[in-house]
């Protein structure tokens, strides 16, 4: 098949309310990650006690009615509670897609994966509450872990509800079996390679970092073959090739993060940062995880739409 030969994508109308939702979600998501992962850092998971109602300097209030002078009056209870407050858009803009969804009659696909996000957008709202609640460490470690499992789902979602993929036609492709088998092999090496990374935040153990650093060989081998072939793509299929330049970004920009990250948390300041200029860098590796999961999820799913198995003459 000439690639150049394919019928090129229809591009995104604007004004689609599910897809106009559903990219906010993952908007959204990435400051929700910048303070999570700063809670993490700065060691300043218990920095406001209670889910739903909290403790405050007037007492016990609703989460919402956490009065200002509290929430910042130091940097510790300032990353919780606008953590909180964030993961409440979050949920409110789920909450939107998903009657978008049903309101615009979109296809069951687009309202099967914006109940998916919000449901995935409960379960991890819950997890958080309960590690507060129960101040419980292994809660925090498995609240990391999955948090960048849910940012994932809603990169999906984002995708999914896209009027691109609803108009898209396959194309037949001689490799579309092996690309497909190799961003599968890329988003899980590099989600097993997260999970490691929080193993390792969120203990210290040396084990969780000899695992880390032994993983990044298999991270690189999936990810750089990967944008390389997707490289070659031109024409109608040209989206392809923009993703594969944009996953070559993020993992160089990742793999810079981690170095850093090793320095700061190892070399220069300690596991616990005391303020931005030293949590910094590990939140933005954690950031950095979010963002290549969610890029290679979103090739695997784009290959799979755009691409068919060519059958031999
Ligand atoms: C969609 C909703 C949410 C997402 C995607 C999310 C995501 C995250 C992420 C990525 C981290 C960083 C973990 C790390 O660096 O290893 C984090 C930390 C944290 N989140 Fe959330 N979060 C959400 C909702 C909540 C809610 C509702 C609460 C609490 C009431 C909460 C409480 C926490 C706490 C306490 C930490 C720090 C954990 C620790 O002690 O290390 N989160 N969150
Ligand atoms: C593609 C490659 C990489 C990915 C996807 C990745 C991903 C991650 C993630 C997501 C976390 C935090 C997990 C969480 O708590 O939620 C983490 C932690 C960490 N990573 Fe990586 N990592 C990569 C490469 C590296 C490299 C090359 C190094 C160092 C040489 C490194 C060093 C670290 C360190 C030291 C931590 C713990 C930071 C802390 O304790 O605050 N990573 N990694």
């Amino acid at each position: 098949m000439n690639l150049s030969q394919a019928t090129a994508l229809p591009s995104t109308p604007r004004g689609d309310a599910t897809h106009t939702f559903a990219r906010l979600v993952v908007w959204a998501t990435l400051p929700l990650i910048l303070f999570g992962g700063s809670i993490t850092s700065l060691d300043a998971g218990m920095a406001v006690e209670g889910w739903l109602t909290v403790e405050s300097s007037q007492g016990e209030r609703l989460l919402w009615l956490y009065p200002i002078e509290d929430w910042f009056q130091n940097i510790g209870q300032f990353v919780e509670h606008s953590h909180r407050m964030v993961g409440t858009v979050v949920g409110l803009l789920a909450i939107g897609a998903v009657i978008a969804a049903f309101a615009t009659g979109a296809s069951s696909t687009a309202r099967k994966v914006t109940i998916l996000a919000l449901v995935a957008v409960c379960v991890q709202g819950t997890i958080g509450g309960f590690r507060v609640l129960e101040n419980s460490p292994q809660l925090a470690f498995l609240h990391g872990a999955l948090g960048q499992a849910v940012f994932a789902t809603l990169v999906a979602a984002a995708v999914v509800t896209s009027p691109r993929w609803t108009a898209a036609a396959p194309v037949a492709h001689e490799s579309a079996s092996s690309l497909k088998a190799l961003a599968t092999r890329a988003t899980v090496s590099v989600y097993v390679m997260i999970v490691s990374g929080a193993w390792l935040r969120h203990t210290n153990d040396p084990l969780a970092l000899s695992l880390h650093l032994l993983l990044l060989f298999a991270v690189l081998a999936a990810v750089v073959l990967l944008f390389k072939r997707l490289l070659d793509f031109k024409g109608g299929l040209a989206h392809l090739a923009t993703s594969g330049r944009r996953l070559s970004w993020i993992i160089k920009a990742q793999v810079t993060l981690g170095v850093l990250a090793f320095l700061a948390v190892m070399v220069w300041y300690g596991p616990s940062a005391t303020g931005v200029h030293d949590s910094i860098l590990p939140t933005l590796h954690v950031l950095g995880g979010a963002l290549l999961l969610g890029q290679c999820l979103a090739i695997r799913l784009w290959v799979g739409r755009l691409l068919k198995q060519e059958v031999a003459a």
